[in-house]
């Protein structure tokens, strides 16, 4: 079943609304709800006295009209009454100030009595609904991390930190010698001086900073994994998942996952004005990574003008829909719009949702319908999964130590990635996003960005790839740390020089903006920013080389034969046309099956399943456009008009 949905807050409107909403959500072919993820207050209005009526009376209402409900543990809003009975849940920013309520998730993710109030509501609102038909899942809390909540600083957190430490090294000589504490004189001599980074004189030790992240990642999802362990037990036959957040970084998402049945994510590609087709494609690409390359749902899907004290553009004519299609054509089996109507009172008074303040329904409205009667024909896509003959490996703990120590001001994992992965979109070529240590061997190209921190376990997978016949490209300030942030004693790239079959002579931080020339193999020039580095072949041959800076007429990028596969090295942080043009000569040597022709504008994804194959094309552009798609032994020309979809199904 495709689900189609709404996220939906009857506590914001007199109850005899109710029933109008829930027809008009039907008429325009919704089938899912979610309800009730900050509605804490009203489920327990004081400590221990539970009131569900009003909530069973709105699943009621969905339900007459075939409306499912995903239902949200509240625990993202913890209530006044509750903060002033308990003011010790709190969190503590890094200055050592109380974090006091007035927004919403605060809350420390340690503390062992918010932890006994949440296990208290998610326990009731379990027990009462987990004979509900109705009900078909359960989302956990609210974007988890969300405004940097997690990262908290108090005495809790301070105790926990310290046991996961433990917990990792066993003893502080451990410790010490992996975290290098001789510096600066920082040795721990006890379990007790173990510190969290509060704001400090100068800077952290490096690799302190990097597990103190990882603790964070850590507890979030222990405290998401305390909700689940008890929806399991009360309600094994509901599904849980979690709404994440696309390309946010306080968490490691790879290991949040691995407890959901699923993930979903909320998805605003309008939020700040200019909306770039190839990044929301990214996020949607990461959030399918993620959840192992199965089909996810996007829980919050943008419906209207979004903003707090201010708001952005609206939606244009078609927008709404070629975004929920977008989010389809990566791999969502459900959109639910955020959010029904838009809210009267509270801080988001300016987010619209799919109706305004006034509850009319309008254009937005009539998208939503169009696209809910279109949807009734493509349930048989369902289940079906993503086709990509080419990843991007990404890491939350590189991206963290990056973080941490950029290196250069201007030098940025996250953009690296975006670039890399704009040079396949631009050229249709679907992406998976995989981990470090995932198996790599049904791809034909891998890309793997500044692989700063290394261990012997990546390396080999990697190795095991290119020499099973694989391409893989590699960035620099690869092989440059070990796991715990520590700089390796090897001759760069450290543990990928083999591999690589080059050494890394010097490296250099560019100043400024300034950007120096490189040439590759044709005759156009290239430039590079923020990093360059000086390569001596060993085993590889030249591919690119510096026209100026501190390495003018140096080698810039390698490729190296290693088993039955080449492996890339590329020395210098490039621009996107030097990614393109690599990326192109590429896709033809590790033959890459591009099935359409055509402008940029137009993106092409694939959908495989038992009931066929599915191929996406959605215009991005406000133009009309013409695309070749070359099927075996046929081609076929498709007219697309300004921001319309196709889906061809084989
Ligand atoms: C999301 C969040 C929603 C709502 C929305 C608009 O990130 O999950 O609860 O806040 O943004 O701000
Ligand atoms: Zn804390």
């Amino acid at each position: 079943m495709f689900y189609y949905g709404v996220d939906y807050y009857p506590e914001h409107w007199p109850e005899e609304r109710w029933n109008l909403d829930a027809s008009l959500m039907e008429s325009a072919g919704i089938n899912v709800a979610r309800l009730a993820e900050f509605a804490w207050v009203k489920m327990e209005p004081e400590e221990g006295h539970y009131d569900f009526s009003w909530l069973d009376r709105a699943i009621e209402v969905l339900g007459k009209h075939r409306i499912k409900v995903v239902l949200g543990t509240p625990t993202a809003s913890p209530p006044m009454w509750l903060v002033k009975k308990y003011p010790q849940i709190l969190p503590v920013d890094r200055d050592g100030h109380i974090m006091g309520p007035g927004g919403r998730r605060h809350y420390c993710y340690n503390s062992p009595e918010y932890r006994k109030l949440t296990r208290k509501i998610v326990t009731a609102m379990a027990e009462h609904y987990k004979d509900n038909p109705d009900v078909i899942g359960w989302q956990i809390d609210n974007e988890l991390g969300c405004h940097e909540s997690n990262r908290c600083y108090c005495d809790n957190c301070l105790i926990a930190f310290r046991e996961w430490l433990k917990k990792k090294y066993g003893t502080l000589e451990n410790l010490n010698n992996s975290w290098g504490t001789i510096f600066w004189s920082q040795t721990y001599t006890s379990w007790d001086e173990i510190i969290i980074p509060r704001r400090t004189v100068g800077s952290h030790n490096p690799s302190l900073l990097l597990d103190f992240l990882r603790f964070v990642s850590d507890s979030t999802i222990d405290y998401q994994n305390l909700q689940i362990g008890i929806l399991r037990r009360t309600c094994p036959d509901k599904f849980i998942t979690h709404n994440l957040m696309g390309l946010f970084g306080g968490l490691d998402y790879y290991k949040l996952a691995e407890t959901l049945d699923f993930i979903s994510w909320d998805n605003y590609p309008k939020f700040r004005g200019d909306v770039n087709p190839a990044g929301i494609a990214l996020s949607h690409d990461v959030m399918r990574g993620v959840n192992s390359g199965k089909p996810f749902w996007v829980m919050e899907e943008q419906s209207g003008a979004a903003g707090w004290e201010i708001f952005g553009p609206h939606p244009l004519p078609g927008e709404i829909r070629l975004w929920a299609y977008q989010g389809i054509a990566h791999g969502a089996d459900a959109i639910v719009y955020f959010r029904w109507r838009t809210c009267r009172f509270g801080t988001e008074e300016y987010w619209h949702g799919v109706l305004d303040h006034d509850g009319v329904p309008r254009r937005r409205y009539e998208e939503v319908k169009k696209m809910g009667e279109e949807l009734k024909n493509l349930t048989d896509l369902v289940g079906s999964r993503y086709k990509a003959e080419a990843a991007i490996i990404y890491s939350y703990d590189i991206r963290w130590a990056f973080d941490i120590q950029p290196n250069n001001p201007s030098f940025n994992y996250m953009e690296q990635i975006q670039r890399y992965y704009a040079g396949l979109f631009n050229q249709h070529v679907p992406v998976d996003i995989v981990n470090p240590l995932s198996n790599l061997s049904r791809y034909k190209l891998v890309i793997a960005p500044s692989l700063y921190l290394m261990t012997p376990q990546i390396r080999e997978n990697l190795e095991r790839y290119v020499r099973e016949g694989g391409t893989l490209v590699v960035t620099p300030r690869s092989g440059v740390k070990d796991w715990n942030n520590v700089v390796t004693d090897k001759t760069l790239p450290g543990e990928l020089a083999d591999l690589l079959g080059v050494e890394i002579e010097e490296y250099y931080s560019i100043p400024g903006d300034e950007r120096y020339q490189i040439k590759g193999i044709g005759p156009e020039k290239y430039s590079c920013k923020a990093i360059c580095e000086l390569i001596s072949p060993k085993s590889a041959e030249v591919i690119a080389q510096y026209e100026d800076g501190p390495f003018a007429g140096k080698p810039a990028a390698t490729i190296n034969r290693f088993g039955n596969g080449e492996a890339i090295y590329i020395g210098a942080d490039v621009d996107i046309q030097y990614i393109e043009s690599l990326l192109f000569w590429l896709i033809t040597r590790c033959r890459i099956d591009i099935i359409v022709m055509g402008p940029k504008e137009v993106e092409v994804t694939v959908r495989e399943g038992e009931d066929g194959v599915f191929i996406f094309l959605l215009n991005h552009s406000d133009k009309a456009e013409a695309v070749k798609l070359s099927f075996p032994g046929s081609i076929e020309e498709i007219m697309l008009e300004p921001g319309d979809v196709k889906i061809i199904k084989r």
